[in-house]
């Protein structure tokens, strides 16, 4: 396997193929949980385009497959670009360094290396088997993209996005409690989409209390079949917030009450399933680390953590956030509730420091990505 830089040296028409292929994978967000997105161009020997495809949904062929199947006998002597190292077991499909091996590809570059244990070892066999093996091109694009499996595969719990909605000052509802709506409609149908990429949306059981939220996703233009939902998950330690009639009760999505060992849950029989959990060692709600265990235990891959001020607090305590999206309205309160609760912050030199990774208009409302400094993540491992 090569080690040179590969961006460096990758010939024009291949970094754009990779680019391609890292637009592909971006297709299946959403769909392929617990599998990461993968996208695959096949070029054939006079690196002309022969194929494309990519990962559309888990238990499916894989991108390369799907990339192959479309080049055909045009692969013979051509180069795969893969955004993750082909994967080099059986699991509900053939691995992949066989089917590229097959099909009579010479060369495959493949952006970032599988960290799955079970998966890992695809660019060995290639070379094994003769193939000329690059990896690294467009690395970090590629990572990005996959960053919440990339992220649940290295820390074994899923990846959290926190998101909130606030005014400028910071708030997130007035002093009486109102909050519908502080941010505009864009931003709300931006939230239905974060929805939508994600496995498992969670609440506290102040927000379930005080919103009754439904916590499905609505994406206007795709019809019900083409959205997956994600499972609604609210933690309720004492299983007093949700009762018959809650809108998260409805047919719409999966639904689990998290609830602490010893709570009463008779009043829930046959209406969501509930999830026991330890509670927190300091007493205040269920221990976090096991509800990310017990969801990862689930397939879930990635949770969009919806607040509110509590429940967010407590998980940036237990540094379980990955990313921070936050709708700015440009409207002001001066008093009601904070976008975030106590975090076991105390002193500046303690504070969390991010990353702003976007920022982005939508209608009147601003959108700030941001994230904890750490290492990229395909370097971690
Ligand atoms: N604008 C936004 O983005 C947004 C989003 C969400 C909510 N909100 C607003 O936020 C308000 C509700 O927020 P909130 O802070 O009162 O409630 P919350 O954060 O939704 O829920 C807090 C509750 O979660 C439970 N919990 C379970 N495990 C926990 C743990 N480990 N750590 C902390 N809490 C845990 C606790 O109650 P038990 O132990 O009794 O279960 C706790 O009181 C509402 O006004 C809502 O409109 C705004």
């Amino acid at each position: 396997m090569r080690q040179e830089d590969p961006v460096a040296t990758a010939a024009p028409v291949e970094t754009a193929a990779m680019r391609r292929a890292i637009e592909l994978a971006a297709r299946g967000l959403g769909h392929t949980s617990p599998n990461p997105v993968v996208g695959c161009v096949v070029l054939d020997s006079a690196g002309r385009t022969a194929g494309e495809g990519w990962h559309r949904r888990a238990g499916g062929p894989h991108a390369e497959v799907h990339a192959l199947r479309a080049a055909g006998e045009r692969a013979r002597g051509g180069t795969a670009l893969v955004t993750l190292e082909p994967c080099n077991h059986t699991g509900r499909t053939g691995p992949c360094a066989r089917a590229l091996i097959d099909a009579g590809i010479a060369r495959v570059v493949y952006a970032v290396a599988d960290p799955d244990p079970t998966a890992t070892g695809g660019a060995a066999t290639l070379a094994a088997a003769g193939l000329d093996v690059e990896g690294g091109l467009l690395a970090d694009e590629a990572a990005a993209g996959n960053e919440a499996w990339l992220t649940a595969v290295l820390r074994r719990r899923p990846f959290v996005l926190w998101k909130y909605a606030a005014t400028l000052d910071g708030r997130v509802a007035a002093a009486d409690g109102t909050s519908r709506w502080i941010t505009s409609p864009e931003s709300r149908a931006d939230v239905h989409r974060l929805r939508a990429a994600a496995d498992a949306v969670i609440v506290g059981s102040g927000t379930a209390r005080v919103d009754d939220p439904q916590l499905g996703a609505r994406i206007s233009g795709l019809a019900d079949d083409e959205i997956s939902q994600p499972l609604r998950v609210v933690v309720d330690s004492g299983a007093t917030a949700v009762k018959a009639g809650a809108r998260v009760l409805d047919g719409t999505a999966p639904t689990l009450i998290a609830v602490a060992e010893d709570a009463d849950t008779g009043h829930l029989d046959g209406l969501a399933p509930i999830l026991r959990l330890p509670r927190a060692a300091d007493g205040r709600g269920l221990h976090l680390p096991a509800l990310l265990q017990a969801l990862y235990a689930r397939e879930v891959r990635s949770v969009l953590l919806e607040g509110g001020p509590t429940l967010a607090g407590a998980f940036l305590a237990a540094r379980a956030v990955d990313k921070v999206v936050g709708y700015l309205a440009p409207v002001l309160l001066g008093a009601g509730p904070a976008v975030l609760g106590d975090a076991g912050i105390t002193t500046l030199t303690q504070a969390l420091r991010l990353d702003v990774t976007g920022t982005e208009r939508l209608g009147p409302d601003l959108r700030v990505t941001a994230a904890p400094v750490h290492p990229a993540l395909h370097e971690e491992n």
